[in-house]
């Protein structure tokens, strides 16, 4: 059965609770991955985490997801609206991914418009906070199945 997904948050968020409680809620990132690990369980799926703050690293992580993973739900955080070398990686891994961002990126500055992941993922959403998550581990299903 092919279930298993690797959830990947980027750049800053394990700081996440010191980030704007308005835009980005109030829980820390392990209190976030707690609620997915319960969406995952909903929905049957097998979640495994991870975070960094190091580009190469994430990349490094997208390369060796295949091994232990049959999806991608990608958070990269700010890396998402230029890190080029994330979406190769992504393309690389040849695995389901999709995007997910708390905010409403198309309603924030400019530059959070553009996604440089997003046409290398089968699904994308935002601005739905922590419910978004579950709506993309759905999407992560559906891809599987
Ligand atoms: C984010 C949106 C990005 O623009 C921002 O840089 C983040 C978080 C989100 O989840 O809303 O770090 O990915």
């Amino acid at each position: 059965m092919r279930n298993r997904v690797s959830v990947m948050h980027g750049v800053n968020f394990n700081a996440l609770e010191r980030r704007p409680a308005a835009t980005y809620g109030e829980l820390s990132l392990t209190q976030l991955e707690r609620k997915i690990g319960e969406y995952a369980h909903e929905v049957g799926l097998e979640v495994r985490f991870f975070q960094s703050n190091f580009e190469g690293e994430y990349v490094e992580e997208i390369h060796r997801a295949p091994d232990y993973a049959d999806a991608l739900l990608l958070n990269p955080g700010a890396w998402t609206h230029y890190a080029w070398a994330i979406r190769d990686a992504v393309e690389l891994a040849g695995l389901p991914a999709v995007e997910v961002h708390l905010s409403d990126v198309m309603a924030r500055e400019e530059f959070r418009r553009l996604s440089v992941v997003r046409d290398v993922c089968v699904a994308s959403v935002w601005g739905k906070g922590l419910e978004g998550y579950r709506d993309a581990l759905v999407a992560a299903r559906d891809a599987l199945s």
